[in-house]
């Protein structure tokens, strides 16, 4: 684990090498959810191909590009395209860009996600904000070696997704039409989807949404003290009874549905960061 703090400086040094940073906002954007992508005024473009130390995406829908821009009149960074676990790469790897996000000067981060609806009260194209986690990928990214230029050794995870900014969040739903549900996000490995005995289990667990990817980025936020607003659009109903197949297709139509209304609420919000 320590071996990642020489890398952290070669691919901080490079990207102010690259560009200006000057974001304290920092947004990851989740499958088949360029939409918000598009409403980023982009000054600058580096593809992940082209960054130190970085991870290269492997899924069809997650283009991999860090993003310099303008997004409701602020200035912020974004990852177009994120790192799961099921691509191969370890907890490290996938939270590497979180590091470096610190490391940039982010304080708060923005993330969104495709899940599957738990919560049988759940519709395809719902925005859902997630009020917490629970971690099911059987692993930390944060396990291993540790130095306190890393964070916290033990972090607290009481407001792992920030109540102050749920409040900010919910506000600019009302105030804006939005139909905004809340929920607890289960986080697993993938990339297989569940069983209909796991979304039985899931939902007496207490998850209302499901996932791949998010819990391992929010543990690392909470080790370097970055606030976190996170939301899943809701890409497929997981009833276990009435269970019929899905596919990263569906997946893929479903985020499409609620990408737009997600788009909008993070835009607003960020206005009002
Ligand atoms: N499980 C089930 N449905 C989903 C998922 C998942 O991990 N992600 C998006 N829809």
């Amino acid at each position: 684990m320590l071996d990642i703090i020489p890398m952290l400086k070669e691919t901080v040094d490079y990207l102010h090498s690259r560009a200006r940073f000057k974001a304290d906002i920092g947004i990851i954007l989740g499958s088949g959810l360029g939409r918000l992508g598009e409403k980023i005024k982009v000054e600058e473009g580096i593809p992940y191909s082209e960054i130190p130390h970085f991870p290269v995406s492997t899924v069809p829908g997650h283009e991999g590009k860090l993003i310099l821009g303008q997004l409701g009149g602020k200035s912020i960074i974004a990852m177009k395209g994120r790192f799961h676990y099921y691509e191969g790469y370890s907890l490290k790897e996938v939270t590497y860009p979180v590091r470096v996000m610190k490391r940039l000067g982010i304080k708060r981060l923005l993330v969104s996600n495709a899940a599957g609806g738990i919560n049988p009260s759940f519709e395809i194209g719902d925005v859902m904000m997630i009020t917490d986690h629970i971690n099911l990928i059987g692993a930390s990214p944060i396990r291993g070696k540790h130095s306190e230029e890393l964070g916290v050794r033990f972090p607290d995870m009481s407001d792992a997704y920030s109540k102050k900014l749920r409040a900010l969040a919910r506000d600019v739903a009302l105030e804006n039409g939005i139909y905004l549900r809340e929920g607890v996000y289960a986080g697993l490995s993938g990339p297989n989807f569940e069983t209909a005995a796991e979304y039985r289990f899931l939902r007496f667990i207490g998850a209302d949404a499901v996932g791949m990817s998010t819990v391992p980025e929010v543990i690392v936020a909470a080790q370097v003290g970055i606030s976190v607003l996170a939301f899943s659009v809701i890409t497929d109903k997981c009833i276990p009874d009435v269970l019929g197949p899905v596919s990263h297709m569906k997946v893929l139509r479903g985020a499409e549905k609620g990408s737009a209304t997600l788009s909008r609420l993070m835009e607003k919000i960020v206005e009002k960061l």
